[in-house]
């Protein structure tokens, strides 16, 4: 008999999740009904955003109940459908949860070509990560050639897609990100022009060194007192793209504001939050472009693969010690 693992949401954590934050169960697979397909899970995306879900409150999608599959962006094969529009073999995508086989009715999955890219890669940089990349440099960024781009959260899925899509724009990248490693990463492989180590030098130097014209667009991925450096340092008609806050998420107390928000009136700037499901109609058209870059070499995608369902929580907190080059992956499944 075939056992679905499956990691569920056991309590609401406060803070930083803890290992009794979620439970491991095992359950038989469910029948598959008319209009449902079941899918193996091969991967599964694990985001910081996962840390929202598990909070009890209004957000642009509702929470994770006590007791549910923790949700997750997953990718894998369908190995038996009553589905019109998906059929046995196909490889798709969607919100399949932190478990090794998902049933549904397709609802939000897509089929996607597991000959042009890793599957890994169709839930990172062709996935939900490179999509807010995209949409959120360009749509809301509106970065425009030779101007000065600086990113957070450099080194990550989304981060590094930013700066790489940023440079193919024609302008000036500046990535800020934790460590050496990263910092390395940033310049050598991704072609940023400039890179800050929040970690080991003090932030509002690091800005003003990289970028002594100041910035015409931050993407923040992270928040908090970084995205105060950035604030002290904008030109004149600045956007700030707000995609994330992640240094706020484990917050016990409120999450901490911008002190230096009259930097925005004074160089009549702009800040502006963003939700990539907004743009979830254009996703194809995005995707194409995104992978001809892949093709030219211009747009390079790194995921850090882990190994088993068991292993979700190590892996998971990962994502805020920032142990972990690219998109964090997890293998729910042996091949
Ligand atoms: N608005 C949307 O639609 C949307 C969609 C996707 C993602 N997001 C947001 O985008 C951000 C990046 O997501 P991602 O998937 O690309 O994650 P990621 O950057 O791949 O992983 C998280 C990274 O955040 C950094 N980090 C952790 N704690 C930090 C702190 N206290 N201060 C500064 N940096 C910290 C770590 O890198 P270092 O080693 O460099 O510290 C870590 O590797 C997140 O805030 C996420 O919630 C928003």
């Amino acid at each position: 008999m075939t056992l679905n693992k499956q990691v569920k949401l056991a309590k609401r954590p406060v803070g930083m999740p803890d290992e009794n934050t979620w439970t491991l169960e095992s359950s038989e697979l469910p029948a598959v009904g008319e209009g449902q397909m079941l899918i193996k899970n091969h991967f599964i995306s694990l985001d910081p955003a996962m840390r929202g879900w598990m909070n009890d409150v209004r957000s642009y999608i509702p929470p994770v109940q006590i007791g549910e599959v923790m949700r997750a962006g997953s990718i894998g094969e369908v190995i038996e459908s009553k589905h019109p529009k998906f059929k046995v073999g196909d490889v798709v995508s969607g919100w399949g949860g932190v478990q090794q086989y998902s049933l549904t009715d397709g609802q939000g999955y897509y089929s996607v070509d597991a000959s042009l890219a890793p599957m890994p890669t169709y839930i990172g940089t062709l996935g939900m990560p490179g999509m807010t990349a995209y949409f959120g440099i360009l749509e809301v960024g509106k970065i425009k050639e030779g101007e000065t781009v600086l990113v957070s959260g450099g080194a990550g899925a989304v981060g590094s897609v930013v700066g790489q899509i940023a440079k193919i724009k024609g302008c000036k990248v500046v990535g800020i990100a934790g460590g050496p490693e990263k910092c390395k990463y940033m310049k050598e492989e991704l072609g940023f022009d400039g890179v800050i180590d929040y970690k080991n030098e003090n932030i509002h130097a690091g800005i003003k060194r990289e970028l002594p014209k100041g910035i015409d667009v931050y993407f923040d991925n992270v928040g908090g007192e970084i995205l105060d450096a950035a604030l002290a340092r904008i030109n004149m008609k600045a956007r700030i793209v707000i995609c994330g806050a992640i240094s706020q998420y484990n917050n016990k107390e409120n999450v901490t504001g911008p002190s230096n928000y009259l930097a925005l009136l004074v160089n009549r700037a702009s800040m502006t939050g963003m939700v990539v499901m907004d743009y979830a109609q254009d996703y194809g058209k995005a995707a194409m472009e995104m992978g001809m870059w892949m093709a030219q070499g211009k747009l390079k995608s790194k995921e850090d693969v882990y190994e088993g369902i068991d292993n979700f929580y190590d892996t998971f907190k990962r994502l805020f010690s920032g142990e972990k080059m690219g998109k964090l992956v997890l293998k729910v499944l042996e091949d």
